[in-house]
């Protein structure tokens, strides 16, 4: 939701770079976050000039605007210190106006980009507007652009420094936020703060760095005095004298990034939401916390604290510089037409990445190197709550059974954004498992500060390392899956399936009575990357049905039950999300309780009719569509004889019941692939949808 990126180069003038490209490139890589419009800011020739391009829609809209304005930014922009956004709109419509960068006021005294919510926005609007500020967008952002202008407007002699001056912004702001500020009146500077939102910093120089890891420093404003009096959206709102920042304590003597003779050049810093957009130039990167704000300067990095006291003693007082361990080639496309089809392509791998080295299939033990000191910890624990979002969610309602049948540990599943509605009662004995792809769903971040602010073991399970769930959670395990592009999740899906199918292995390692069942398990996951491969060999004839009588239907219901009931409802929101049509996954024990008044021979059904248990009584529900005159498509497993040869048929291979969802969501992710294709949509790029929600 919303693609942040700052460059900041201190290269010698003959080494600088084409700035353009290196921010639409930025973007380019996070347009999954948001791509419904997108910006750059830069400095211009002349001190004080500053140009920015936004265009409506995708990054290459932009590049074409850029292009247009035949402009030799390698030659006429000095500026090194740029920055840039691809949106997702939460305040406004997409439009040029309300893209960001925002400005502060018509000559661009500040310039701000810009991910997550401000809450307080519309009342810091009608106290800013009170005093006279005039507002061109509808957008959050503008009020904070605004509102810096006249903090730095009201200090005598203008000697705040950048940091102080974002700081004294900040402590007015309520929501979420990753903000980079840029200014006139700091060339060269950039100040970045994050909460609530990722933010991260690629540091890249030919030189050894002093040090890897750069103080904290948390001297600052003296005062915690607040500028804005009331935020009731009514007149009596107003704005105070802002605060005059002592510009003596603004500077400690810290260690910071710089290259080792002290010299501010070469180096250059990357700001992003995501790793993807930095890896390409360099694989050292720092992780901002929650309150950091980072400025950049004279070729040096400083941390500082949003808050004194403390705040101060419970934050580390040092952030390190980790190594990225993503490739390039894994955030590319390859021969593949999407991300989407290249994720789905990639399951035989991804799920032997996500077992790799914890799953021994010689002595068949599981280990989860994450969660080894806690395991006590979780077997006493009275039960298990399971918090997700979509597809995620979805990975958690497939896994609960066997979760419940190994662990015999109560398990409930819950919607991160119901759990937090209904402020459900959370104890310390609890065993609380956030289950998210990005790790930066604010519905399942919120979900989780819950859990932790009442004491309950808080264990994430995320693909994206380095992620606020990943490292605010107690324990965990990264499910490794890989980068995932493409909106619509889909190996992340398989993976956080296993991961949570590892959990309950490794829990009930110590049963003997379940020995035989692990084992089988264990055996059933071995053979799982040949299954889905040979799955995936059936695409041909998957993008034939796409192409068939399902092109014409505008809705569509998926019917299962067991752990198939899972299957269906990813199926059906894989549907929905990239093909825009109706789907509806089903519980077929509920068939007679409502849906069954939808079946007809108009109704296109797929029933998931694999063999398990509940084998016969999926076959009832089939007889019962089929006596409504359905003409169901049935997943049913190879050499089934069961199934009349009239019927329609998927047909994937057989393993053990709760492994076989992992196998039966795969056509469906093809299916939904191809239906959108077929229907000219971008799978990529949903309209309305983003990948990472970090807004409730
Ligand atoms: C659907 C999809 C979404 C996400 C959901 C949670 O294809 O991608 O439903 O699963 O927004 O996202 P994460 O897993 O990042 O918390």
């Amino acid at each position: 939701m919303c693609g942040i990126f700052g460059y900041c180069s201190y290269l010698r003038p003959k080494d600088r770079k084409e700035v353009c490209d290196i921010l639409c490139n930025g973007l380019a890589r996070q347009e999954y976050r948001g791509y419904d419009s997108a910006g750059i800011g830069i400095d211009g020739d002349s001190p004080g000039e500053i140009f920015y391009y936004k265009e409506v829609g995708k990054v290459a809209g932009l590049r074409e605007k850029i292009a247009a304005a035949k402009v030799d930014t390698s030659k006429v922009f000095n500026s090194q210190v740029s920055i840039a956004h691809t949106r997702w709109a939460t305040h406004g419509p997409p439009s040029v106006v309300n893209c960001h960068p925002l400005r502060s006021d018509p000559s661009s005294d500040f310039l701000v980009v810009h991910n997550g919510i401000v809450t307080n926005a519309a009342a810091l609007r009608l106290v800013l507007q009170n005093r006279g500020f005039k507002f061109e967008s509808e957008t959050d952002t503008e009020a904070v652009a605004i509102l810096t202008k006249y903090v730095y407007d009201s200090q005598p002699d203008k000697r705040i420094t950048f940091t102080e001056l974002v700081k004294a912004v900040l402590k007015e702001l309520e929501g979420s936020f990753a903000f980079v500020f840029k200014s006139k009146h700091y060339p060269d500077e950039v100040v970045t703060a994050r909460r609530g939102s990722p933010l991260l910093i690629g540091v890249k120089t030919d030189k050894k760095l002093k040090v890897d890891f750069v103080d904290v420093e948390f001297a600052g404003q003296e005062a915690d005095q607040k500028i804005v009096e009331t935020l009731s959206p009514t007149t009596s709102g107003g704005l105070l004298a802002p605060p005059i920042v002592n510009p003596k304590i603004m500077r400690t003597q810290s260690r910071a990034f710089m290259s080792e003779d002290g010299l501010p050049q070469p180096i250059e810093f990357f700001v992003a939401s995501d790793a993807a957009a930095i890896v390409e130039h360099t694989k050292r990167v720092l992780y901002l916390e929650d309150d950091d704000i980072a400025h950049i300067a004279e070729g040096q990095l400083h941390i500082h604290r949003l808050r004194r006291g403390e705040d101060g003693q419970q934050t580390p007082s040092t952030r390190s510089l980790e190594t990225l361990e993503i490739e390039i080639a894994e955030i590319m496309k390859g021969k593949f037409n999407h991300f989407m089809q290249k994720e789905i392509y990639e399951q035989p791998e991804s799920v032997v990445n996500t077992m790799r080295g914890r799953v021994n299939f010689d002595t068949n033990k599981i280990t989860l190197g994450g969660l080894r000191a806690y395991l006590p910890i979780i077997r006493r624990g009275r039960r298990i709550v399971f918090s997700a979002c979509g597809t995620s969610y979805h990975s958690c309602i497939a896994t609960r059974a066997i979760f419940e049948e190994l662990t015999e540990i109560p398990v409930s599943v819950e919607l991160a954004s119901d759990f937090l509605d209904r402020k459900t009662p959370i104890f310390r004995d609890d065993v609380c498992v956030f289950v998210s792809q990005s790790g930066e769903t604010a519905d399942t971040i919120l979900a989780m500060r819950y859990c932790l602010e009442r004491g309950a073991l808080c264990v994430g399970v995320v693909n994206t390392v380095g992620s606020t769930i990943s490292r605010d959670s107690h324990c965990g395990v990264h499910i490794n899956a890989g980068p995932e592009v493409g909106v619509a999740s889909t190996k992340a899906y398989t993976s956080q399936y296993i991961a949570l199918l590892m959990m309950a292995l490794q829990l009930s390692e110590d049963r003997i009575s379940l020995t035989e069942r692990r084992n089988q398990i264990i055996s059933g996951l071995h053979a799982l990357p040949g299954q889905i491969r040979s799955v995936l060999a059936g695409d041909t004839a998957l993008k034939e049905m796409a192409e068939g009588v399902l092109a014409k239907s505008t809705s569509l219901l998926l019917m299962g039950r067991g752990y198939q009931y899972a299957t269906c409802l990813e199926g059906a929101l894989k549907i929905k999300e990239i093909s825009y049509m109706h789907s509806e996954g089903i519980l077929a024990g509920e068939l007679k309780h409502g849906p069954l008044a939808l079946i007809d021979e108009n109704m296109p059904v797929i029933i998931v009719m694999t063999r398990d248990s509940l084998y016969p009584k999926v076959q009832s529900a089939f007889s019962q569509i089929t006596a409504r005159k359905a003409q169901p498509i049935v997943i049913c497993n190879e050499g089934d004889e069961g199934i009349s040869k009239d019927v329609q048929t998927i047909r994937v291979p057989q393993t053990v019941d709760c492994l076989q969802g992992l196998v039966n969501v795969i056509p469906l992710q093809l299916l939904s692939y191809h239906l959108a294709i077929n229907k000219g949509f971008d799978v990529d790029f949903p309209r309305n949808l983003a990948k990472s929600v970090t807004t409730e």
